[in-house]
C-alpha cells in the first residue's frame, strides 16, 4: 500500500456557508486542513472588516472541541468600499485577502464589482499593503459563452488589472483553462493561481455522462480535456505560483436537483484525499507537498504548518448524502469510493 506524509495542508479557497450549514461541513475541512481562506459571499456579503471578524468569531464557535484549525477572512469587494477599509482590515490581522466577484458572475455576486475601474482607490490602498486580490475569473455578460468566460475575462478584465496595478498581489481562483494556466504561468510573480480537485479530475463530459449531472455544475464551470490535461501539468509543476484550493461549494440537494440549479460541488469530505488521487494518477505524489502545503503559505506570507498528516493508497465509501442543517447535501463520489485516505 503506497502512503505519503506531508507537512498539513490548507485549503487556500473555501466557502463555509453559515450558521447550521457552518455547523454542518466545517468539521470536514478542520479534520483535514490547519488553515482555510474562507470566501465572503454570505447574505448579506462579508464586506467591512467588523462583519469579517464577527463572522470569524462563528466560525471559531462552531468548531468541534479539540479542533485546530484557524480561518482566514477576506473581504468581498464591492463598488463602494472605501479605500480605508483596507489599511482597518490589515490593522486588524484577521483579513487575509479581499474577493472580486464580477457582479452577476457566480452564486451571491450580485453585490459584486460593476466595473472594477471604480475600485482604483481600494486597489491603490491594497498594493500599498500588500493585500491580495482573490479574483473570480469570469465575465458576467450573458451574451458570451459559459465555456469562453474565463478566457474573455483574462483577456479584458485581468490582464489589463494586473498591468495597471504594478505592484498588486493577485489569486486567479480555480482555474479552468489552459489560457488561464498558461497567462498566471506569464505573469509577474505576484499572480497565482488556486486549482480545485475537481477541476483537475473532471472535464466537462462528466456533466452529461448518462445524463444531466446537478451536482458536477460548479462555477467556473468544468472545461474540455485538453483543459484539465493542462490544469495537472500545472498543479504537478512544482511551480510556488499554483496551489490548493478546494472551492468546497455545499448547497442543499434540493437547490441543486431542481430546474434552476446552484453551482457548487461539496469536496470537502475528501479534501485533500482528491488530490493525492489527482496527483497519484499523474505519478507525481513527490509534488502534493509544495501545492497543498508549501506554495499558498509561501504566496500568503504565512509559516507552513508544523504538524504532518500521512495518506494512504486505501479507497473508502462517500455517503449517498451528508447531513446539512435540516438538509442534505450530495458531495462529490457520493454513493462511490476515494482512493486515499487520511490516516
Ligand atoms: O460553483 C461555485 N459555487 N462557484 C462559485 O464561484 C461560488 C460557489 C458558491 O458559493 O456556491
Ligand atoms: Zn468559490
Amino acid at each position: 500500500m503506497r502512503t505519503i506524509t506531508i507537512a498539513r495542508p490548507d485549503d487556500w479557497h473555501l466557502h463555509l456557508r453559515d450558521g447550521e450549514h457552518l455547523r454542518a461541513v466545517l468539521p470536514d475541512t478542520a479534520r483535514r486542513f490547519a488553515r482555510a481562506i474562507v470566501m465572503p459571499n454570505l447574505k448579506p456579503p462579508v464586506a467591512t472588516t467588523r462583519l469579517a471578524l464577527e463572522y470569524r468569531s462563528r466560525i471559531l464557535a462552531a468548531l468541534p472541541a479539540g479542533a485546530r484549525f484557524e480561518p482566514l477572512m477576506t473581504l468581498y469587494l464591492t463598488d463602494n468600499t472605501p479605500p480605508g477599509e483596507i489599511a482597518a482590515a490589515r490593522a486588524g490581522g484577521m483579513v487575509h485577502a479581499v474577493k472580486y466577484y464580477p457582479a452577476g458572475s457566480t452564486t451571491h455576486s450580485d453585490a459584486g464589482v460593476t466595473d472594477i475601474a471604480r475600485c482604483r482607490g481600494v486597489l491603490e490602498a491594497m498594493e500599498k499593503h500588500g493585500m491580495p486580490l482573490l479574483v473570480h475569473g469570469e465575465v458576467a455578460d450573458p451574451a458570451v459563452d459559459p465555456f469562453d468566460k474565463e478566457r474573455v475575462f483574462i483577456e479584458t478584465v485581468l490582464a489589463p488589472l494586473v498591468e495597471r496595478h504594478a505592484g498588486l498581489k493577485v489569486v486567479m481562483e480555480h482555474i479552468t483553462t489552459r489560457e488561464a494556466a498558461e497567462f498566471v504561468k506569464a505573469a509577474p510573480p505576484r499572480v497565482a493561481a488556486t486549482l480545485t480537485a475537481h477541476h483537475l479530475l473532471l472535464s466537462r463530459n462528466a456533466l452529461f455522462a448518462g445524463g444531466i449531472r446537478p451536482h458536477l455544475y460548479c462555477l467556473p464551470v468544468l472545461k474540455r480535456e485538453i483543459h484539465r490535461q493542462a490544469l495537472i501539468q500545472a498543479a504537478v509543476s512544482g511551480n510556488p505560483k499554483f496551489f490548493l484550493g478546494t472551492d468546497s461549494a455545499p448547497h442543499a440537494r434540493h437547490t441543486k436537483e431542481t430546474d434552476c440549479g446552484c453551482a457548487g460541488i461539496y469536496t470537502a469530505h475528501a479534501g485533500i484525499e482528491l488530490y493525492a488521487e489527482a496527483f497519484a494518477a499523474a505519478g507525481a505524489l513527490d509534488r502534493l507537498e509544495g501545492f497543498a502545503s508549501r506554495h499558498g503559505a509561501r504566496f500568503y506570507g504565512l509559516p507552513v504548518n508544523g504538524e504532518t498528516v500521512t495518506l494512504e493508497e486505501a479507497p473508502w465509501p462517500v455517503p449517498a448524502e451528508i447531513p446539512f442543517g435540516a438538509d442534505r447535501l450530495v458531495p462529490l463520489r457520493a454513493g462511490s469510493t476515494v482512493a486515499w485516505k487520511l490516516r
